[in-house]
């Protein structure tokens, strides 16, 4: 069953419920800030202070950065403005009893125009089963080029950030945010400190051990993952997060970032995909 819900404020967000899982979907942003498979504890961190209000993005769950991550394109916003654009419903489809598939679009407008002078059709499809499938189409349907940068920008939960083990990236080209250095990575990831980093070349499956679970990603689309967690004084300096939040989270975003980036002539299509499975 989907249902659209609206908070007090008027934000509007889906409700999604089957056998095997429970989603919520905001439209803006086309926004996944839950996702719950049945018996087991919530998927994505979602910030206690976070804000559900137009105009600004949510903190947690999986926001859209579109149609560039980071600064990519300096003259966008950071992680550009589809998280904080509302999106349309096109369809929710149960499949079956454990499997509800829901699509919604964002395309271009007066006001995208203004910002980003392309036209464009943005498709986020959610599978809502016993794993969770986003898959992110892009249309170009401008008569002009461009050039895309984005990413999956998934927040997982932890139970502590000391618990966190990333596998998978080891001798991956890696370039380091932080320092603007550039090496190959050694081993398995812990954090110790704040991390911001790129991987390129990565075409496996990346695995998030905490202490009692493990969670498998798997992307298509993609050959870059960014890892990033901001610590203690990053954090204290984020909107919408407690100032011990960064113990709470690690993001593992399925990106097409930096030398991963992705150009479509007018009427060619990208989907980025990623599976998560716990
Ligand atoms: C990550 C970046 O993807 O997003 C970080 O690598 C950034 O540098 C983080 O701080 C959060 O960005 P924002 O815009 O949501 O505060």
């Amino acid at each position: 069953m989907t249902e659209l819900k609206k908070l007090s404020n008027g934000f509007e967000y889906l409700e999604i419920q089957n056998d095997s899982a429970t989603a919520k979907i905001a439209l803006q942003g086309a926004h996944i800030f839950e996702y719950k498979r049945k018996g087991k504890d919530e998927l994505f961190w979602l910030s206690e202070v976070s804000d559900f209000e137009l105009g600004k993005a949510i903190r947690g769950g999986v926001p859209i950065c579109w149609p560039a991550f980071g600064m990519n394109n300096p003259d966008l916003p950071q992680h550009g403005f589809a998280r904080t654009s509302l999106f349309e419903l096109v369809s929710s489809i149960e499949v079956d009893s454990d499997t509800t598939i829901v699509e919604l679009r964002l395309t271009h407008s007066k006001e995208s125009l203004k910002l980003w002078n392309y036209k464009f059709e943005l498709t986020l499809k959610v599978t809502v089963s016993d794993s969770l499938n986003i898959e992110l189409k892009t249309i170009n349907t401008d008569e002009k080029e461009f050039k895309l940068t984005q990413a999956l920008h998934s927040y997982f939960k932890l139970s502590d950030i000391s618990n966190a083990v990333v596998k998978g990236l080891d001798k991956k080209p890696c370039f380091d945010a932080l320092t603007n250095k550039n090496f190959l990575e050694d081993g398995d990831i812990v954090f110790t400190q704040e991390f911001d980093k790129v991987y390129q070349k990565v075409d496996n499956e990346i695995v998030l051990q905490d202490k009692e679970k493990t969670i498998n990603i798997k992307s298509e689309g993609s050959s870059s993952v960014v890892i990033w967690n901001p610590w203690i004084d990053k954090c204290k300096r984020m909107s919408g997060m407690k100032n011990d939040a960064y113990k709470e989270f690690v993001c593992i975003e399925s990106t097409n970032a930096f030398e991963d980036f992705v150009i479509l002539k007018p009427k060619e299509e990208h989907t980025l995909k990623t599976q998560m499975c716990f």
